[in-house]
Formats: structure tokens, C-alpha cells, sequence
């Protein structure tokens, strides 16, 4: 079974995603950490990021491994490394390439072939899987997701500040869903959820009797 979650920064898709497949037995595949992953190598190794031809030649040997949660760059865990601000930039940034999204769609169907499996992303419903067992997009109004995200990196850095991450919200939703390549928008059978006025643990009830009653039989 194949449960797609589609959503911008922020709507509480990764979390709700983990907790609901830890507890059903689901593999989970966070497609936004594999964006990710390509971006912080070209920081690494200090690629312009507007230069084509030289992120397609990276990509071409980009060696990355994804084990239990973790996330690996040439076989470094930097699980934490791609969580931070200019990752998540260079990620949106990258995610326009329709290169970079060729690969990565080619990874995730593969990765995910008779499996049962959680994804969450931009284009999983829309693209990597039109025919998923069930759709979601979870959606929230930008300055609850900016606070989330605000609230998330202050335990890290004491300086963060609430109108920067907002301003850094809002321009990568601008690009997901601009972007001529698979942008973010909302799959025609999709089952919207605005999580504005929901604590984390509501959602995940709703999606998980959602994927019990939808799944039925299924595994
Ligand atoms: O979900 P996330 O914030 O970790 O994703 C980081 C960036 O990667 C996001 O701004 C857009 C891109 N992305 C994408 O284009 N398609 C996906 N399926 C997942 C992420």
C-alpha cells in the first residue's frame, strides 16, 4: 500500500508521517531529506548552485544512503547537517532541476516497490505516485508553520529569528509551487487537511483511520 503525504514546509507532514508508520508498521521515506541531501553536497563542495552543468556532474556520482531514520552522504551520517537553513533553501533551490527530480522519482518507486510505504513530499500524489491507496495534503497557514519551524530551531540556536524563518517560508513555498518542474499543488483525489487548529496527535489520528479504512485488506 502506498500512502502519499503532499504538503508545504511546515504543515507537520515528516512528523505526523514518522509517528503514523512507526505505529503500523509502515516504512517511512522522507523525500524532502533526499533534496536535501543533494543540496548540502553542493555547499560541500562549493557549487554554485546556479550552475547546471556542474550540479548534473555531482549528481551523477551522488552516493547517498538512507538506514533506520538516518540519512548518509558517501557513507557520513549528516542527519542533522541537512536540517539546517541554508540546506532547506538549497534544497527548494535544487528541487527545480528536472534532472535532479528524475533521479530522485526513479529512487523513490524503486525504493518503495511492494512495500508498504509513507511518503511525504511535494509531487508524491501528483507525480512519483498518481495511483496511491490514498492521498493527503496537509496544509496550515504560513505563520503556524513558521512558528513551528521557529520553535524547532531555537533549542538549536538562541538567535533565530521568527520574521526570518516566516520570510524563508513563504519564498520556498513561492518556488515549490512556481517552479515549472512537478510544483507543489493539490492531487485531484487528494484529501486536504488544514492542521492550523490541530495539535500533532489529532492529525495523525485522522490520517491513521484514514489508512486503516482505505487499507483494509490490504496488508
Ligand atoms: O520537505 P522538506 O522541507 O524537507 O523539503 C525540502 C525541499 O525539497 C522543499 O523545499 C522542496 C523540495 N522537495 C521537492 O521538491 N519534492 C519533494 N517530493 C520533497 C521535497
Amino acid at each position: 500500500m502506498i500512502v502519499a503525504i503532499d504538503g508545504p514546509a511546515g504543515s507537520g507532514k515528516s512528523t505526523v508521517s514518522k509517528m503514523i508508520a512507526d505505529d503500523i508498521g509502515f516504512i517511512y521515506l522522507d523525500t524532502g531529506a533526499m533534496y536535501r541531501l543533494f543540496a548540502y553536497k553542493l555547499i560541500k563542495e562549493n557549487v554554485d548552485m546556479d550552475n547546471n552543468e556542474e550540479e548534473l556532474r555531482i549528481l551523477e556520482d551522488l552516493n547517498i544512503d538512507m538506514k533506520n531514520g538516518k540519512f548518509y552522504l558517501d557513507n557520513e551520517d549528516v542527519s542533522d547537517k541537512i536540517r539546517s537553513r541554508e540546506v532547506s533553501s538549497g534544497a527548494s533551490k535544487v528541487a527545480r532541476i528536472k534532472e535532479v527530480r528524475e533521479k530522485m522519482v526513479d529512487i523513490q518507486r524503486e525504493f518503495s516497490k511492494s512495500k508498504n510505504v509513507i511518503l511525504d513530499g511535494r509531487d508524491i500524489g501528483t507525480v512519483v505516485f498518481p495511483n496511491a491507496d490514498l492521498k493527503i495534503y496537509l496544509n496550515a497557514a504560513s505563520e503556524v508553520r513558521a512558528k513551528r519551524r521557529f520553535e524547532e530551531l531555537k533549542e538549536k540556536d538562541k538567535n533565530v529569528n521568527y520574521n526570518e524563518i516566516l520570510k524563508e517560508i513563504e519564498e520556498r513555498d513561492y518556488h515549490d509551487s512556481s517552479r515549472k518542474e512537478s510544483p507543489l499543488r493539490i492531487a485531484d483525489d487528494a484529501i486536504v487537511i488544514d492542521t492550523t487548529d490541530f495539535t500533532i496527535d489529532e492529525v495523525k489520528k485522522k490520517i491513521k483511520n484514514l489508512i486503516i479504512t482505505k487499507g483494509e485488506g490490504k496488508w
